[in-house]
């Protein structure tokens, strides 16, 4: 493992120390209870902010406002006003686009890179949300009563929705949320999570400023158990769209039957990423590390079960784990920086547990297998890219998700034991496959049950590519023409004309 060289904090206009209110109505006002919370930068352990923390009161406040905005004159803005408001937002983001990086690499560690990569993918969204805004249609529909009767559907925004977020890409995290909601007319509250609420009322004040109405989009900042909880059980809220854990989210579920509110679900996973003895190995080495160590492992989606052909095994596990050591560990805002730091102490100490936990369990940690204590990456929560070989599949680092940069490497054989295998997981979220056969790709692909399969890459994305999961990986789908429907009704209007 490299470590990167220390870098001095510059000072961020959003993460100076200051306190940050939260947004009802268009208005930046103090929780309720007066309480504040901080967030800390888990690079370093500094706190960069404290932040109004919201709770069921300030919900019910920020409900309200979503209501009243989206029964006032937001219900009769045109579709082109909606894609406008969006453009305008994404130019802003554009503008703004490198403070915006800084501050989730602040907020939550991920690499400058990875944070300044999400470029294209973060406007492409508010872009292709705003493309969809003038795109929504019901359709005219035969029927076959007697007499003259028409029939045909209307789409209508679904209501108020509550948007429930993780810190493990908050920018991008909150425009895939507040992008369909506006394009399709509804109103948001937004509640981040506590680890890194930062970007998102950066996002906010971005929003304000182009122009989008007060209650359409408002952000509550505040602790799952009291704001996040009070938001899945809010009886005025219409749609809850969450993502995170799949404890939480069976939580949310239940909370939902009081009013019986449309729920989409973007939770966990435990991907399995297959490496075939005829891949093209110099592209799986690299592909296959990443498909894990990327954003430390705190990726829903990670390739986490890597299972290897039998005969390339010992290679090609050698070769990962050799990947993994070289893989520079440091401050996410080293430009050099690969891997940064876990988001918080709870993660540090769940990760480094499941380390434990893969030792003991007969694993063989041919890289990392432990935490940074040495030199000035000790105050921060960082982990060594980690490679266990000699997995079993009934292993806890075989079946449980981790969210650490840890692999966990399996042997197989025959095709029919592997898909077998693959499938033995309560997850279905991501999946891989490296291989030159392209029958077998074919095959391996339609066998899998997982909401994507990556065949010789892995993590690719498009806003217009349906993304989301089978069985505990949740229900619903974000990205593509699938993700605005989650935020409509359609409603069948019968006129009988003779
Ligand atoms: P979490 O699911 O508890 O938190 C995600 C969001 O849900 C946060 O905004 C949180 O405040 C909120 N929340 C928590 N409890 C809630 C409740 N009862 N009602 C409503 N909202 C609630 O995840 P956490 O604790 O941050 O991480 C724990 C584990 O979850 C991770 O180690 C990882 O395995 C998994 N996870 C998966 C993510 C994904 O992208 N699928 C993202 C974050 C975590
Ligand atoms: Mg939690």
């Amino acid at each position: 493992m490299a470590v990167s060289q220390a870098v001095p904090i510059t000072r961020h206009p959003f993460a100076d120390g200051s306190y940050k209110k939260m947004l009802i109505d268009g208005k930046w006002v103090d929780a309720a209870s007066g309480k504040r919370f901080e967030t800390l930068n888990p690079a370093t352990g500094e706190m960069l902010a404290t932040v109004a923390e919201g709770d069921a009161e300030d919900i019910n406040r920020a409900v309200a406002a979503a209501r009243r905005a989206f029964e006032g004159p937001w219900s009769k803005a045109k579709p082109f006003e909606r894609q406008n408001l969006l453009l305008k937002l994404a130019e802003l983001v554009e503008k703004n686009f490198e403070e915006l990086s800084q501050l989730d690499t602040l907020d939550m560690g991920a690499p400058i890179s990875r944070t300044r990569g999400n470029r294209l993918r973060v406007l492409g969204m508010l872009r292709y949300y705003a493309g969809q805004a003038t795109s929504l249609h019901g359709e005219t529909i035969e029927n076959s009563l007697p007499g003259e009767i028409f029939s045909y559907t209307l789409k209508e925004p679904v209501g108020v929705v509550g948007a429930i977020i993780p810190w493990n890409g908050p920018l991008a995290a909150t425009v895939w949320k507040i992008g369909p909601a506006i394009a399709t007319g509804c109103t948001v509250v937004l509640k981040p999570a506590e680890e890194a609420p930062l970007t998102s009322l950066r996002l906010a004040e971005l929003a304000m400023e182009a122009g989008i109405p007060p209650g359409v989009v408002n952000v509550v900042p505040g602790f799952g158990e009291t704001a996040g909880a009070a938001l899945a059980a809010h009886p005025d809220v219409d749609k809850v769209a969450f993502t995170g854990s799949h404890i939480t989210g069976q939580s949310i579920v239940r909370a939902s039957a009081g009013n019986l509110k449309r729920v989409s679900l973007e939770l966990g996973g435990k991907s399995p990423d297959i490496v075939f003895a005829d891949a093209d190995l110099d592209a799986a080495v690299p592909g296959a590390s990443m498909a894990v160590f990327a954003n430390s492992g705190q990726i829903c989606s990670a390739g986490t079960r890597l299972f290897v052909e039998e005969k390339i095994y010992d290679e090609f596990v050698g070769r990962v784990a050799e990947f993994g050591r070289k893989l520079q560990v440091g401050n996410g805002l080293d430009p050099n920086t690969q891997i940064g730091p876990l988001v918080s102490e709870q993660q540090l100490e769940r990760v480094t547990g499941y380390l434990a936990i893969g030792q003991t369990e007969g694993a063989k940690a041919l890289a990392g297998g432990a935490r940074v204590t040495e030199g000035p990456l000790a105050k921060g929560y960082f982990v060594q890219p980690t490679v266990f070989a000699n997995v079993q599949d009934n292993m806890r680092i075989a079946q449980e998700e981790i969210f650490g940069p840890v692999i966990s490497a399996i042997k197989f054989k025959d095709m029919d034991e592997l898909i077998r295998r693959a499938n033995a997981t309560t997850f279905g979220l991501g999946s891989g496959v490296w291989t030159r056969d392209v029958a077998k790709a074919h095959h391996v692909s339609k066998a899998l049950r997982a909401g994507s399969v990556w065949v010789n890459c892995y993590q690719a994305m498009d806003p217009a590519v349906p993304f989301g999961g089978y069985k505990m990986s949740g229900y619903g789908r974000e990205s593509g023409k699938q993700h605005l429907e989650e935020y409509l009704n359609i409603k069948a209007v019968w006129i009988k004309t003779a």
